[in-house]
């Protein structure tokens, strides 16, 4: 039986998204280290982490550490099988189930280098891609932000948990 919908989020749509599969599967959800205060080693958990440079957070603090049900990765890019599988190479998820889910760029809440990081990409976007079928909504994303989560989106990982 999961116990709980465990989530590491830096600027709030992962944390959106645990939130909503928590309301929805009827079970708590919780952060890295939340977890570590409410949970036992080897509880089953679906986890929830977000993107970075193809590195979905927190993966190895929970492998080992809980019995993993499926994983939910939440980046910036649309859904597409090659990202999805690229995805799962990065972060050696072979054996496991992994669920894309779209989440945003939200520069009010990107400090730092991560804020820097993510204009250089909508820079390079604009330079390299500008004109080219569908990526206006990639270039407009990374320059001004947007949202993508859609409870929508965790419908196959719900059924998923639910089989
Ligand atoms: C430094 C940095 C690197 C990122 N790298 C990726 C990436 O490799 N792939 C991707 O899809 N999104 C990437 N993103 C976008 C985040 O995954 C996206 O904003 C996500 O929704 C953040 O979730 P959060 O609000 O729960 O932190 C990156 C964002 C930052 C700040």
């Amino acid at each position: 039986m999961i116990k709980a919908i465990v989530y590491k989020s830096e600027t709030g749509f992962t944390k959106e998204y645990a939130e909503m599969l928590s309301n929805k599967l009827d079970i708590p959800c919780y952060t890295l280290e939340e977890a570590k205060k409410n949970l036992n080693k080897q509880d089953e958990i679906v986890y929830l982490g977000w993107i970075c440079a193809g590195i979905i957070k927190g993966v190895n603090k929970v492998r080992n550490r809980y019995k993993v049900k499926c994983y939910g990765a939440v980046g910036a890019f649309p859904k597409d099988n090659k990202y999805v599988d690229s995805l799962v190479k990065s972060n050696a998820l072979e054996k496991e189930k992994l669920f894309y889910l779209r989440g945003g760029i939200n520069f009010g809440k990107l400090k730092g280098y991560k804020k820097f990081i993510v204009k250089i990409v909508g820079n390079v976007l604009e330079k390299n891609d500008k004109g080219k079928e569908g990526s206006e909504e990639l270039i407009r994303l990374f320059n001004e932000g947007a949202s993508f989560v859609d409870s929508k989106n965790l419908d196959e990982m719900i059924d998923y948990i639910k089989k």
